[in-house]
Order: structure tokens, then sequence, then C-alpha cells
């Protein structure tokens, strides 16, 4: 018998509409029925086929002014860092140094720590994310309080310690050997004990010598089924740094490639200058790329090349994240918002159904996790949010005129932000109601 059902419009995508026609990769169902049993989806279609299934004792919550949607997927987030979202005036280098690793080595701190991730989790809720891959510190510690965090409510939450040997501060450094032998103990703590799975983390080729790149390598091949996370060509002087640090490589994909980097675990943030090159090296080993907009405009990083990216000759896969503290918010919607105007900019004009699914499935993919989150189906967990397209009353006078239910979408992912989301469902139990207005 399910443990709970919801009621709304549904609204998922189940393929990908970059890469094939929108009618066959979105799903829309006007008075929808989501049965959720032992945390999982265990039916979902319309109202009137699947009501008989419903008794007495199942309790149904009803959204009739919302549209329920897979949970957003968070494809790239820094936790340590939300103390300086909105820092002022720098760009990525400068970025890091003033702001960025001061903020982290307050993560040596468990106290810190703790409260943070606490706070974090709660964020992403509130936001109606479900899932996320998280940067964590070079401290230990800040991992094991973002997994003890997100376990308390059952979040599928992936993520890593920083490995970063080199060119930072000394007290937030480790060595290649102790970031190996961290990391190491970390993925035998935590890799698939209830959702938490564990993601290889160096910070990005400027701050890990050869050494310390050739033992994360040796990490991936050590355990199959864990992913890697990292940065890349994401700002100019980062690349020139990259290019005098390591001179015997073609480019900056072929430094991670050299130390066994790129595979299809594998996610790299930004990958705004890659050439085409390296792009095809991504297409080829199936490495993916997490494109993160209000990052790259707020730190003034460039335009990321989202066409050519997903360009059907050569597809990479491409998730969607907020890069928070470098980005500017943790709303998926307003990170939809921004990865539409940086699009037009290039001329190219997303979809809503592209940008949805960049949110949900496409960052799933991205991540490796497609097989149980970023759609509404059968068998995949109950990470649900329930969208109120009429939440602020500008929502409400435009939702008033849509035409259509794609207008209808696309004005919400323009317009809207953490105030349109309703409910947040996390494993079929709700860890988030928005409080009535
Ligand atoms: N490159 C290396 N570290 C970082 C980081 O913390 N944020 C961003 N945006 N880029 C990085
Ligand atoms: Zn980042």
């Amino acid at each position: 018998m399910p443990q709970l059902a919801l009621r709304g419009a549904l609204y998922t995508l189940i393929d990908d509409p970059f890469l094939h026609p929108a009618e066959d990769c979105a799903r829309y169902e006007e008075d929808g029925l989501i049965l959720i049993q032992d945390g999982r989806i265990s039916a979902v279609g319309p109202f009137n086929r699947l009501r008989s299934r419903l008794s007495a004792e199942v309790p149904l919550r009803h959204y009739p002014n919302a549209i329920l949607l897979p949970g957003f997927v968070d494809a790239h987030i820094h936790y340590p860092q939300v103390e300086i979202i909105g820092s002022y005036g720098t760009q990525l280098l400068e970025w890091l140094n003033k702001y960025t690793f001061p903020t982290e080595a307050k993560f040596n701190d468990p106290e810190h720590s703790a409260r943070i991730a606490e706070f974090f989790i709660s964020e992403l809720q509130r936001n109606g994310t479900t899932a996320a891959s998280v940067f964590c510190t070079s401290a230990p510690a800040s991992v094991d309080a973002i997994f003890e965090a997100a376990r308390q409510d059952n979040m599928l939450i992936l993520a890593g310690k920083m490995m970063m040997d080199s060119h930072a501060p000394k007290n937030i450094l480790d060595s290649a050997q102790s970031s190996y032998d961290d990391s190491k103990a970390l993925i035998e703590r935590w890799h698939g004990r209830g959702r938490c799975l564990y993601t290889v983390t160096p910070r990005f080729a400027l701050t890990s010598s050869p050494g310390q790149l050739k033992l994360a390598g040796a990490l991936l091949r050590e355990y199959g089924d864990v992913r890697l996370q990292s940065h890349i060509s994401e700002n100019r002087d980062e690349l020139a740094r990259a290019a005098d640090l390591y001179p015997d490589r073609a480019n900056y994909t072929d430094i991670y490639d050299h130390f066994g980097l790129l595979d299809e675990r594998a996610i790299y943030g930004h990958g705004i200058h890659l050439s085409e090159g390296e792009l095809q090296r991504f297409h080829d080993t199936g490495a993916k790329i997490a494109h993160c907009p209000t990052s790259n405009f707020f730190i003034g990083s460039g335009l990321f090349d989202i066409e050519k990216t997903r360009s059907a000759a050569r597809p990479v896969t491409v998730g969607l994240g907020t890069d928070v503290g470098g980005g500017t918010s943790f709303s998926m919607l307003q990170t939809m918002s921004e990865a539409y105007k940086m699009a037009q900019l290039r001329g190219i004009s997303l979809t809503a159904a592209q940008c949805f699914y960049l949110a949900t499935l496409g960052s799933a993919e991205s991540l490796g996790i497609e097989d149980r989150v970023g759609s509404l189906r059968a068998g995949y967990a109950a990470d649900i949010v329930a969208l109120d397209p009429r939440a602020t009353p500008l929502l409400e006078l435009r939702s008033e005129v849509a035409e259509s239910l794609d207008e209808l979408l696309f004005a919400l992912m323009i317009c809207a932000d953490d105030r349109a989301v309703e409910a947040t469902y996390v494993a079929g139990e709700p860890v988030y109601l928005r409080a009535q207005g």
C-alpha cells in the first residue's frame, strides 16, 4: 500500500530536448497522481487512471495550484562558501585568494562545519533542490559534516574532500599522500551509506601537484563506483597559469586526461574556454560539464557556449550548477533564467524544456544518478518539488496571460525564485513546506 499520494499537475522530462524533438522529451499531466511507497514512486500518471489505488488509509496531499516536478539536481556547489556569496569586485584567482581560501579555513573547526552544513542542506530544500554534487574543504571533517546533515533527511548528496597540495595558504593545504589517505578513509566511511555518494575532488590543476593528480586517478581506479569533480577552463588567467604549471600537456583538458581523470564518472565545472579538440575529448571519454551561469556572470569568467558544447555531432553531457559562493543564488529557477540569458548573448534561445531538462534529468545524467532521480518515473526516488506559478503578484499576473504550458513554464523559470517552492519532498518525506501566506 502506498505511504503517500501527491495530486496535482505533473511535468517531467524523460529524454534530452537538446538531441530529440521536444514532444518526445517532456510529459505533462494536467491532473496527475504520484503514488509513493518506501521512499520511491510506485506509480505515476493521470489521477483518473490511478485513483482506484487510493484508499482511506493513504494520505493524499493535493496541490491544486502547483506543478509537481522532479526535485532539482544541482550539479556543482560549494557548501563552505555560503558566507561569501555576493563578495565584491574580483575575478577568479583574486576571488579565491581574497574571499574563498580564508572562509574555507574556518572549516578546520568541526563545529563551524556542522553549523554551515545544516544551514546548507535546509537552504537546498527551501529552493526545491533534492540532490547536489558538493565541494567540501580540504578538512576531512568538513565531509563528515555534510554527509551527517544530508543523512538526517535522506538527501542524495555527492561530496568529497577537496584535494589541494599547492599554491594556497598553508592552513588549507594537504599533501598528495595525506589527500589520498584521507579520501580513501572517507570513501570507506561514506560511499553508499544511505544515499551518500563519494566524489574524488581535486580542486583544480592550479592547486594540485602532478603527484596529487596521479593519486586522484589511483582512487578512481581503486573504487569503480565513486565519481570525480573538479574545475576546468573557467577564466583566462587560470588557463595561462595551468599552461605554465603543466608545460608538457597539450591543453588544460590534457592535464586531467594524462592523470586518468577524464571518464564517464567525471564532471568539471565551467568549461567556458574549451577548444573543439578538448570538447571532442570530453565527448569521447564521456566526461561531463557543469554549467554555472550565475557564477560565470558574477565572477566575470565568460559566456559558456551551450550550443557548441551540446552539439548533436558530438554532444557533451551538461548539468546545471549554482556554484555558490561564486554563483549568486541557491535557486535552480534563477540559475535556469541566467542560463537562458547567457545563451541569448550568444544568439541562442533555450526552450523551457531545455532549461528544465538541464536542472533535473540533465544534471542527474551529468552525475551518473539518472537511474534513480531527475524524472518522475515508477521506481525512481520520490524526490519531488511542488512549484506555484502564482507565488507572487507579478507571477500571478504573468501566469494569467500565458497561452501554453511552455509559456507558463518559461515565465516561471524567468520570474520565480524560492518563493515559488510550495513543498519539497525527499524520499517521500516532506522536508520543506512553505508557510501559508
Ligand atoms: N576554481 C577552483 N576553485 C574554485 C572555486 O571554489 N570556485 C570557482 N568558481 N572556481 C574555482
Ligand atoms: Zn566551483
